[in-house]
């Protein structure tokens, strides 16, 4: 079995001759990469983590402290990626660069590459963020506002839990809430791990 390391030195020979010309690093996960508590999967970077090469700094960064104080964990201890590895963006009407969601080209040519991530770290448990890694790990037709807060199977074998994104509860303050009682669902299930699944 791979380790992670190794997996992404694949990646960097795989994804180097892709986009010539194009400047799209890849921002590639980081912290307990081995069979940590959980690994959580955001949907892709944007600008800072871009700048930093490192997933949820800038603003996710806070929200991602805010979930880990919620659930009681510490960023040492579990492992955070995202689905998609390079910034989606596009040029907005006022002519600077803004992030969009990933394509469908995007998500074809990162999925099989997450797959084979989550097979190298072997966490005990996925916790999707939105719809991006949701759809991609379980069903297409499986959406967030549907599946949040729930255990589910997913295509990696590993019991799946689903958050909304942090970003949307900014724009739609009542998922606030929910969003908190889903961590601690997560959180108490955690702690009673026969409960994960
Ligand atoms: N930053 C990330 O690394 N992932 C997200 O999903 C959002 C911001």
């Amino acid at each position: 079995m791979a380790t992670v390391q190794t997996l992404y030195q694949e990646m960097a020979a795989f994804f180097k001759p892709l986009w010539p010309g194009e400047d799209k690093p890849l921002v590639l996960g980081e912290g307990r990469d081995s069979s940590p508590v959980l690994m959580l999967i955001g949907e892709a970077p944007g600008e800072t983590e871009v700048i930093k090469r490192r997933p949820f700094v800038g603003k996710a960064g806070k929200n991602l402290d805010e979930f880990l104080t919620l659930a009681r964990l510490n960023r040492e201890d579990i492992f955070v990626t995202n689905a998609v590895k390079i910034r989606p963006s596009e040029i907005g009407p006022t002519g600077r660069t803004r992030n969009r969601a990933p394509n469908k080209e995007e998500l074809s040519l990162f999925i099989p590459w997450l797959l084979k991530e989550i097979q190298a770290v072997r966490p005990g448990a996925l916790v999707t963020l939105g719809n991006v890694p949701l759809k991609a790990l379980t069903d297409k037709k499986n959406t967030v506002g549907a599946c949040h807060g729930q255990w589910m199977q997913s295509k990696a074998g590993i019991p799946l839990f689903a958050l909304y994104h942090p970003a949307s509860i900014i724009y739609r303050r009542t998922l606030s809430t929910v969003y908190d009682q889903d961590v601690l669902t997560l959180a108490e299930a955690l702690d009673r791990p026969e409960g994960a699944s």
